[in-house]
């Protein structure tokens, strides 16, 4: 197979990227003028350099190819101002509008969209599944979201053989959000228990995240929607478990009633507003905490034959020794 990666230099896309090649697919790699290329000066790959959000830098990109995968993508889980939305906007839904348009003619038979179960916002069904009416409401949420209507319109519209995948949080080596993130607030000793819930967490590690999106190329039905999630959503205290035993570190689990959570985040809001800051964590991300969800994904499975096999504590001691190595733990 002849493969297009937009993303193909960030976290999901190196892995990505990787497998492709060990499989022996040709690979070319969208990369943007300042991208670094050097972690994988070992692969043999095609690389043009361009930028989705210029649409004369993708002309005839898609030439040649069977597939493409679309992760080139911004956005913070907890952006909040109109600007991040106006960036997130920019990028995650008209660069995948000028990419589906460089696209079309070139006979790809599927183009694999990598959205987010960010994409469904947080509504409050204990078990979330492709049907579930999504509402988004941060920036990131309805970039993503948007971002999934412009590929599906042209599903819709003109048979353009388009897939969306929904993972959830990917952890593994090589990823340096959300999961980073929440391991430094564990490793400090200030991530709390909040409320009297399990707290139940959706988290995938991306060679699971991988092996959907390789079978994606041949199996998707275009026009589908698929999560790509972990079996089982695990409870907040299971997964700082085995962070900090991968740490070797015993740290206090303080218990914080929700009322004060919202109530903290609701300042970290505000002091983020009059900063012009990011904050660290928003009313929105402790509901979607306390929500204890979880996402079905017997479609994927189904489908894709998507098998998540990397155990919880395996994969969180393999992230958190790669966080030592490179000195951001
Ligand atoms: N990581 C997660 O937990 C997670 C969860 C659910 C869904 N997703 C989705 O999966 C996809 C990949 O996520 P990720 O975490 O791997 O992302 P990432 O590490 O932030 O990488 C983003 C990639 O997009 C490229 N890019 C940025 N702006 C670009 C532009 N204007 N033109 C072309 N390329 C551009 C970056 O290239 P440079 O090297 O030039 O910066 C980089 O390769 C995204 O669509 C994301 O929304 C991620």
């Amino acid at each position: 197979m002849r493969v297009l990666l937009t993303g193909g230099t960030g976290f999901i896309g190196q892995h990505l990227l990787r497998a492709l090649c060990a499989a022996g697919h040709g690979c070319r790699v969208l990369a943007r003028p300042g991208s670094d290329l050097t972690p994988f000066t070992d692969l043999t790959l095609e690389v043009v350099r361009g930028d989705v959000t210029d649409p004369a830098s993708l002309r005839g990109i898609a030439d040649g190819m069977d597939v493409v995968y679309h992760l080139a993508a911004a956005g913070h889980v907890t952006a909040q101002s109109p600007d991040a939305y106006a960036r997130f906007r920019a990028l995650n839904v008209d660069g995948t509008r000028h990419l589906i348009k460089a696209c079309r003619g070139s006979g790809i038979s599927r183009f694999i969209h990598f959205s987010s179960t960010a994409a469904v916002g947080t509504v409050h069904h204990p078990i979330i599944d492709e049907t579930t009416l999504c509402q988004p409401q941060t920036p990131y949420q309805r970039s993503k979201y948007e971002s999934e209507q412009v590929v599906l319109a042209a599903w819709q519209q003109e048979r353009f053989p388009a897939v969306i995948l929904r993972p959830c949080m990917v952890y593994g080596p090589g990823g340096k959000g959300e999961f980073l993130k929440i391991c430094r607030l564990m490793a400090r000793g200030i991530f709390p228990r909040v409320g009297r819930g399990a707290n139940l967490t959706p988290i995938v590690h991306v060679r699971d995240v991988v092996q959907a999106a390789s079978e994606a190329a041949t199996r998707a039905r275009p026009g589908e929607v698929y999560f790509i999630a972990s079996a089982q959503s695990y409870p907040a205290a299971t997964i700082r478990r085995h962070v900090l035993a991968a740490l070797g570190l015993r740290r206090p689990y303080p218990y914080v009633p929700l009322w004060l959570a919202l109530a903290g985040a609701h300042g970290l809001e505000t002091v983020a507003r009059w900063t012009g800051r990011t904050p660290l964590v928003t009313r929105q991300n402790i509901r979607s905490t306390v929500a204890d969800r979880m996402f079905d994904i017997s479609k994927a499975q189904r489908e894709l034959g998507y098998r998540p096999s990397v155990p919880l504590d395996e994969g969180i001691r393999e992230t958190v020794a790669w966080f030592r190595r490179e000195g951001v733990l």
